[in-house]
């Protein structure tokens, strides 16, 4: 049988993430259930190139938000998990209290019920004492936590590569192989030029913050 995942895309800041989620996936053995919820494909259009049905089409199946008879609305129905790229915090509480009221909430409660790993980029900031506790509910719950916060070790050079480095933590999680940044050996390689200029004030100085990086 075919490994089967599950991308939900709900109305946060980054809906690229799980574009690139998508793409990436395409590239492995599992066979992807998308849900975009209807901020999900509002922001699709005001933050990226891409129209919503480009981004449906990138999935082997995709799901009506509003569609609770659908196979993702089912415990019965096998999956690995589900990834929900990026996570607004009202799914985020929809999904700690269980209001199942569509099928990217229903089927992230699902697969919660069924034991199976749920991973939520949640994205919002600041946070307020209401969202770290609808967040510490999940993870009680099971879920993972996977904020798209970036790293700075693996040296990113373009957006793509910070968005990646996020994608590769959730395949990580998931236990899916990938070559999407590159992993800390504890070396250290990394020199100023290759993270970024240094702000002109710092030129020529070493600062607590670009000696350390630049060893
Ligand atoms: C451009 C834009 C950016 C947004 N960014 C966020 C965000 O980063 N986090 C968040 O929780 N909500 C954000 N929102 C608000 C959500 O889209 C809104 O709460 C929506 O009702 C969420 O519905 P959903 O969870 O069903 O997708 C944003 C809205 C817009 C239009």
């Amino acid at each position: 049988m075919k490994k089967r995942i599950i991308v939900g895309i709900s109305g946060a800041s980054g809906v690229i993430y799980g574009v690139r989620c998508l793409q990436h996936l395409k590239r492995t053995d599992y066979e992807t259930h998308l849900v975009i919820s209807d901020a999900g494909k509002l922001n699709i259009e005001i933050e990226t190139a891409y129209k919503a049905n480009d981004v449906i089409s990138m999935a082997d199946y995709a799901h009506d938000h509003k569609n609770m008879a659908a196979s993702i609305s089912s415990g019965s129905f096998l999956t690995a998990g589900m990834v929900v790229a990026p996570c607004t915090i009202k799914s985020l509480s929809g999904i700690a209290n269980s209001y199942d009221d569509n099928l990217l909430v229903r089927a992230a409660d699902v697969v919660l019920k069924e034991k199976r790993k749920l991973c939520l980029v949640v994205r919002e900031t600041p946070l307020h004492k209401g969202h770290l506790r609808l967040l510490s509910a999940a993870a009680d719950m099971g879920a993972h936590i996977l904020p798209p916060i970036p790293s700075f070790y693996h040296q990113p050079k373009t957006i793509e590569d910070i968005i990646d480095q996020t994608i590769g933590k959730i395949f990580d999680y998931f236990g899916i192989e990938h070559d999407l940044f590159k992993r800390w050996s504890g070396e250290r390689r990394v020199q100023v030029a290759d993270v970024c200029p240094a702000p002109a004030r710092f030129q020529g100085k070493k600062t607590a913050i670009y000696s350390r990086i630049g060893g």
